[in-house]
């Protein structure tokens, strides 16, 4: 078969399955007609080609596209991507009109439409799978909006908290991922085509006639810098990498709640595992994977700053590496995304568990400090005094519930009467008033704010 670029060159090519990212960029067919029709369109309406040749070549890649879809033209290596492949087919389909298709192009601008065209939906995708979870966080929310639970630092029991709370923490997580992710589009939202390989065309095409028949709310500038920039890709990665980076703590977080140990939850049937030995295990199976496919989204920004870092400009084959990295991320962070939002709609909450030990476990101690302070007591020394309360108490086996007033005050004389069986976790939390903070006004305020992100567009 005749390369597309063949006339410079003699004898047989032996690297075309080497070379070929065929395999890979398939995917990008649709956007790749879609580019190349508003490309034929233009040349017409510009009289670079005749209405007539720009009505063939159109009809030709409709025709070409409704048989990539259902599988009745092969896709070759020998022709390397998809954009020669398809260029291949619909000279085979049309003829001579169809060695017109590439006049003024390149398949470095061509390429990076296709990318551009691609991403801007797909990171729509991303968009609308993060917002589910973000509403499923918020449900859940909301439906144990009053259940308490231990915070912890260094998974230590530090203070309760509502598991409200908790969980509205990733749900903000989530917003700043939502985020990124529209900036990341924002930059997705240029059209290089026009660019040529490097240096823009001496033909008189009509850059913003096309941009805007695509879609593209802005051309890129500089033609050196609309072929190689990958940016908006690493960006796309980068936000991805984040989404995986938080996914992985909740799916951390749900693993160890789940465990025997904790108790804390249960993830439905529907979302866990069986073991192929012991009877009796249910094992998180879709959370670990979660967190373990975390790496590979990390590796795939790595692959993308790494290829990108020292190239010269202006396009490089280097550049064709880009495909599988983004693609491998938006497949994960999409698939990771949906069954994260299932879990957390079909998740068991256990709240006896969560609550069990919260008042004789010493996470009032901050409170015991801080009632100290109310006092007029120090800081420092507050925390000094209930410190060796704490000692005091884990020496004799007690917690704080079973200390008398008498014992109170034998540390400290700003203990009075109220002490007495007077901290407790319910008014501990009550108390946390700060905006912010784990109290139910604050929780309620986080959910009235989330409930209008959740209604606002994206
Ligand atoms: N398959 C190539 C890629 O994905 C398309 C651009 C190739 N351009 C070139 N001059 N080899 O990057």
């Amino acid at each position: 078969m005749a390369k597309l670029w063949g006339g410079r060159f003699t004898g047989e090519n032996r690297s075309a399955h080497f070379t070929a990212s065929i395999g890979t960029d398939q995917r990008l067919y649709r956007e790749d007609i879609k580019g190349s029709i508003a490309h034929a369109e233009m040349l017409a309406h510009q009289g670079i080609i005749s209405a007539e040749e720009g009505r063939h070549i159109v009809d030709g890649l409709r025709i070409i596209e409704a048989k990539i879809a259902s599988g009745a033209v092969e896709l070759t290596e020998e022709h390397e991507d998809i954009h020669m492949n398809i260029e291949a087919l619909l000279i085979e389909e049309i003829g001579t009109a169809g060695e017109k298709l590439h006049t003024g192009r390149s398949r470095n601008d061509q390429v990076a439409t296709d990318m551009h065209l691609y991403m801007k939906t797909a990171i729509g995708t991303v968009l609308k799978r993060l917002r589910d979870l973000q509403d499923a966080v918020v449900e859940l929310a909301e439906r144990h909006s009053m259940v308490m639970m231990p915070g912890y630092t260094h998974l230590q029991r530090a203070q309760p908290v509502l598991f409200s709370h908790h969980l509205l923490a990733y749900f903000f997580m989530l917003k700043r991922d939502e985020e990124r992710l529209i900036a990341a589009r924002e930059r997705t939202d240029q059209c290089p085509l026009g660019a040529g390989a490097l240096a823009g065309s001496s033909l008189p095409l009509d850059r913003v006639m096309v941009a805007e028949d695509l879609g593209f709310t802005s051309l890129y500038a500089n033609s050196m810098d609309a072929v190689s920039d990958r940016d908006y890709l690493i960006e796309f990665a980068s936000a991805s990498a984040l989404i995986m980076m938080h996914l992985s703590r909740l799916a951390e977080e749900l693993i160890l709640w789940s465990s025997h140990e904790f108790g804390f939850v249960e993830l439905d049937d529907a979302y866990a595992t069986g073991s192929s030995i012991m009877p009796q295990k249910k094992n998180p199976d879709t959370m670990e994977l979660v967190r373990g496919k975390t790496g590979r989204v990390y590796g795939n920004l790595t692959t993308l700053l790494t290829m990108m870092k020292s190239l010269p400009l202006a396009y490089h084959s280097d550049m064709q590496e880009d495909k599988e990295a983004v693609f491998d991320t938006l497949d994960t962070v999409t698939a990771c995304l949906a069954i994260t939002a299932e879990v957390i709609n079909t998740l068991h909450v256990h709240p006896k568990r969560m609550a069990s030990g919260l008042n004789d476990d010493f996470s009032l101690a901050t409170d015991v400090a801080d009632y100290l302070v109310a006092q007029g007591v120090p800081f420092r020394r507050a925390h000094r005094i209930v410190g060796e309360v704490v000692r005091y108490c884990l020496a004799g086996g007690l917690s704080l519930s079973e200390l008398t007033l008498d014992t109170w005050q034998a540390f400290s004389p700003a203990f009075s009467e109220d002490i007495v069986n007077g901290v407790d976790a319910a008014s501990s939390i009550a108390g946390r008033k700060t905006p912010g903070g784990a109290g139910g006004e604050s929780v309620k305020a986080q959910i009235e704010e989330a409930r209008r992100h959740l209604a606002s567009p994206y």
